[in-house]
């Protein structure tokens, strides 16, 4: 079947990795950048950079409308209502961190963190140290087999000792959705508080966090088709209200003297230091270039390309799937085959996927892997890459096995 994708003219450097004779599927690690991103930050660098919220001077004002510019386009992406429940930070895994550290005062002793069995490191290490800090129990939610978080399980897990529930929209390893509705429900119903990180799930869809209803929602740019060095953490007013300040310096201080300081609430209060400004106008161009495609084709083109993934994974006899993978990725082992041998002859084939645990160790150990290989997929690959992974696939079992 082909499946020619639309968008692949608009991410220039697919083209210069075709030269360079690499298919890349590694979408899911980091995607490629939209024209749109590469022209506003040069149309930045080339007219005049300056520092945001400090300035007087034309460069500092444009600078900073461009800045705020973002805000109110990632309030719109995600349907936050109010773009001061939206704070930069530089990355879903800073702001996972800054929730940590700025949720910190509101535990004792003996209370308890839930989480899941799939989750990132970034969305289980910095609660890990939070309940060793504080004398907390972290709790883990199991799964089912096909990937999703058992609900039956987070129903009984998840009690009045629950003080909050930190979870993945979509899993980075198993590319399946998660059931957020009825794990929110289960935490809101013992006043906990709710925490998504949306690192994975940003990317496919459109999500609104009014709907979600949960407290807190974390993601990185990068994945997003924007630049790295960002993230965002949307925060319910309420929600940002509880958070204590984490990091101190400049422009998140309302008043100090050389013993005592009051700080601004959020966004800015949680922006210390010169933020990655050339970042954020790069994210506002590119969530421009994003609200302009057809959502829907997009969804439509994904779908129909993992559809393939997946069917052509299940035809060859020594795969095995993790999960039942729903969309944009999927992780597999081969019988007999080690993943770092398979992913080497992919890798000399000009295939670039990610071998390995995914930087989610403890779900690897849970299904006794060491490794998987994943295929990850973003709106501009083509049925052409898929096919170019199956050709260099059946090369490097034809070796291995
Ligand atoms: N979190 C990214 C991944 O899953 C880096 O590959």
């Amino acid at each position: 079947m082909l499946l020619p994708s639309p968008w692949r003219a608009d991410f220039p450097a697919i083209a210069a990795l075709q030269r360079q004779d690499q298919t890349y599927l590694d979408n899911a690690a980091t995607t490629q950048k939209p024209q749109a991103l590469l022209d506003a930050l040069t149309h930045y660098y080339a007219n005049g950079a300056a520092n945001v919220h400090r300035a007087q001077h034309l460069p500092g004002a444009l600078a900073t409308q461009a800045f705020e510019n973002t805000r109110h386009k990632v309030a719109r992406w995600l349907n936050a209502g109010d773009s001061r429940q939206v704070v930069f930070t530089s990355g879903a895994t800073s702001a996972l961190n800054l929730l940590a550290y700025g949720l910190e005062h509101l535990f004792n002793a003996g209370d308890e963190i839930v989480i899941s069995a799939l989750e990132h490191h970034a969305n289980l290490l910095p609660w890990q140290q939070l309940a060793q800090r504080k004398g907390l129990n972290l709790v883990v939610l199991p799964l089912e087999d096909n990937g999703t978080i058992d609900l039956n399980a987070a129903a009984r897990l998840i009690t009045s000792r629950t003080r909050l529930l930190a979870v993945s929209q979509l899993s980075n390893v198993l590319g399946v959705w998660q059931p957020l509705p009825a794990l929110l429900a289960l935490a809101k119903g013992h006043n906990a508080i709710t925490v998504v990180d949306g690192a994975q799930g940003i990317v496919h869809g459109r999500h609104d966090v009014q709907a979600m209803g949960c407290d807190f929602y974390a993601f990185s740019s990068h994945k997003l088709y924007g630049p790295d060095g960002l993230g965002v953490l949307f925060g319910r007013h309420d929600a940002l209200g509880r958070l204590k300040h984490w990091q101190y310096g400049g422009e998140m201080v309302q008043d100090t003297d050389y013993h005592h300081a009051t700080f601004r609430p959020a966004p800015l209060g949680f922006e210390a230091g010169t933020p990655p400004i050339a970042s954020v106008i790069g994210l506002g161009a590119t969530l421009s270039y994003l609200s302009n495609l057809d959502q829907r084709a997009v969804e439509t083109h994904e779908t129909a390309l993992h559809a393939l993934l997946v069917d052509g994974l299940k035809q060859r006899k020594s795969i095995r799937l993790l999960g039942s993978p729903q969309v944009a990725l999927v992780s597999f082992v081969v019988e007999g085959v080690h993943n770092a041998d398979l992913a080497h002859l992919l890798t000399e084939q000009g295939i670039a996927v990610r071998a390995g645990h995914h930087c989610a160790m403890p779900l690897l150990q849970s299904l006794r892997l060491a490794g998987a290989i994943r295929v990850s997929l973003a709106l501009y690959n083509d049925s052409d890459d898929v096919e170019r992974f199956f050709d260099a696939l059946d090369k490097a079992l034809e070796l291995l096995q």
